[in-house]
């Protein structure tokens, strides 16, 4: 199964993955998780995308293809993968269909700016798992600290509200087209396209995702 989590920064996806991993036992692919860690370790991918993560841009297409590329090649993709980040341009999503990598579903969460700024201001992680709460509508177990390993959470250095408010202006403008492009993929019969209100708390999300996928 090769799913992709289309949405605006902020719109659950990296919340639904993790639910989704557990239910259909594939592998999240989070292009930002990944980009987060080489900047930990220092690589020089992280050195390059450090600033523009920052800032809230997008990184390079090319530097991204190449990352995912190599990534699904692993052994624990061959069952199916969760695309939670990616594509997030067209060129990205063309390099996709050039390399033969097709998709069987095609998740759009839909959640208005607000609600997001609003969400982002809430968000805490556990950096090194990609688990995502959120101090009102997703609280850990025990306050600040991941469920899983008792680490200390964090918050994003981009989620402050005026990177967020970039970061929702460039999804407008470069990865909103997504949304046309897969849904005339589905039109094809390539994929199966669903649109999820995702302003529903989490667990009708989880559903609704279960409900459809099956
Ligand atoms: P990335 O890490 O992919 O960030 P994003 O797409 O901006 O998405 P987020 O992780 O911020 O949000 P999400 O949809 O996963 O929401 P979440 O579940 O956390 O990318 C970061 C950066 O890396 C980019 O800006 C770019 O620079 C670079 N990058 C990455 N991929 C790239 C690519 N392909 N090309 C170029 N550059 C790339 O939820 C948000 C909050 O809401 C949480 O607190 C959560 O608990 C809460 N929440 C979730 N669902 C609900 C709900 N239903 N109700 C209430 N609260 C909810």
């Amino acid at each position: 199964m090769r799913i992709i989590l289309l949405g605006a920064p902020g719109a659950g996806k990296g919340t639904q993955a993790q639910f989704l991993m557990a239910k259909f036992g594939i592998p999240q692919i989070s292009t930002g998780d990944m980009l987060r860690a080489a900047i930990k370790a220092g690589t020089e991918l992280g050195i390059k995308a450090k600033a523009v993560m920052d800032a809230g841009q997008l990184v390079s297409d090319e530097l991204i293809i190449g990352l995912v590329k190599e990534r699904i090649s692993e052994d624990d993709c061959k069952q199916g993968f969760l695309l939670d980040g990616f594509p997030r341009t067209i060129p990205q999503a063309d390099a996709m269909k050039e390399n033969g990598v097709s998709v069987d579903s095609v998740l759009e969460f839909d959640v208005p700016d607000e609600v997001i700024v609003e969400r982002m201001a809430g968000r805490r992680v556990h950096a090194s798992s990609g688990r995502v709460y959120h101090t009102t509508y997703n609280p850990p177990k025990v306050e600040g600290k991941d469920d899983e390993t008792g680490e200390e959470l964090s918050i994003r250095p981009d989620d402050e509200e005026a990177t967020v408010r970039k970061r929702l202006a460039i999804y407008h403008d470069q990865t909103k087209p997504l949304v046309d492009y897969y849904k005339g993929e589905a039109d094809a019969g390539q994929c199966s396209y669903l649109t999820i209100d995702g302003t529903q708390p989490v667990e009708q999300v989880s559903a609704l995702i279960a409900e459809t996928l099956g």
